[in-house]
């Protein structure tokens, strides 16, 4: 993603009510039933789950400030009652994230339309890789469960298979989500999704969960 930078937007971030700072208040803070998403982008998708389902706790992480700050601009110009309290915000590279979840404290993770990083030497860095899901095994509840969304074909084979080799158990793949009406019914939108959809491209879909029996 081509990224521009926001003036000011670093310390919009550290000065936002809507974000923890650090591991400490992350920590503090910590609910059940808890769902995070990673790479949540300018916040669409999580903002309307919280809107949805507010018994929920979510929270959204993202690497770049000039990103994240497209999300707490538009919670802020909610009016008062409208203004999701079950919703927080983290920015932080998705490597660090076993530094701000207890083990086993997470029931569900989305990853939606996660950047693909096309050349095999960079493959670590996909938010799909053995080494992130070896991180999320370690915060994610014993029935906790991995979502994700991708336009991507090759992004999504990688992605089976390291969930695969990693010990996961899949329990619903689909390679053209908006044409499973039962899966639709419940489907939230992702600002990439609304994009890649309405320019004819299949979205994909997988569910993993934890294996009992996995590492
Ligand atoms: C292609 S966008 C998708 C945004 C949103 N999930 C959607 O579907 O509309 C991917 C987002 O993931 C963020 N991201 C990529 N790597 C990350 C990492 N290691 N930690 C946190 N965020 C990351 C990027 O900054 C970007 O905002």
């Amino acid at each position: 993603m081509r990224l521009r930078h926001i003036p000011g937007s670093e310390e919009e971030i550290e000065n936002s009510t809507w974000v923890y700072h650090s591991p400490e208040e992350t920590q503090k803070n910590i609910s059940s039933p808890l769902y995070l998403e990673i790479g949540m982008g300018k916040g669409r998708f999580i903002m309307e789950n919280a809107f949805t389902y507010p018994d929920i706790s979510f929270i959204g992480i993202e690497m770049y400030e000039s990103v994240m700050v497209k999300a707490t601009r538009k919670l802020d110009s909610l009016p008062d009652d409208e203004k999701p309290l079950n919703l927080h915000l983290i920015r932080m590279d998705a490597r660090d994230i076993c530094d701000f979840f207890p083990k086993e404290s997470i029931d569900r993770i989305y990853l939606n339309f996660p950047d693909p990083w096309p050349k095999a030497r960079h493959a670590g860095r996909r938010l799909t890789s053995s080494g992130f899901l070896k991180r999320y095994d370690s915060i994610l509840k014993k029935d906790g469960r991995i979502e994700l969304k991708t336009d991507n074909l090759d992004l999504f084979e990688f992605s089976l298979e390291e969930a695969r080799a990693s010990g996961y158990e899949i329990s619903y793949v689909t390679y053209d989500l908006h044409a499973d009406e039962e899966a639709m019914k419940s489907n939230i939108m992702t600002g990439y999704e609304q994009k890649f959809s309405s320019l004819g491209n299949k979205i994909c879909r997988y569910v993993i969960r934890r294996s009992l029996t996995s590492v």
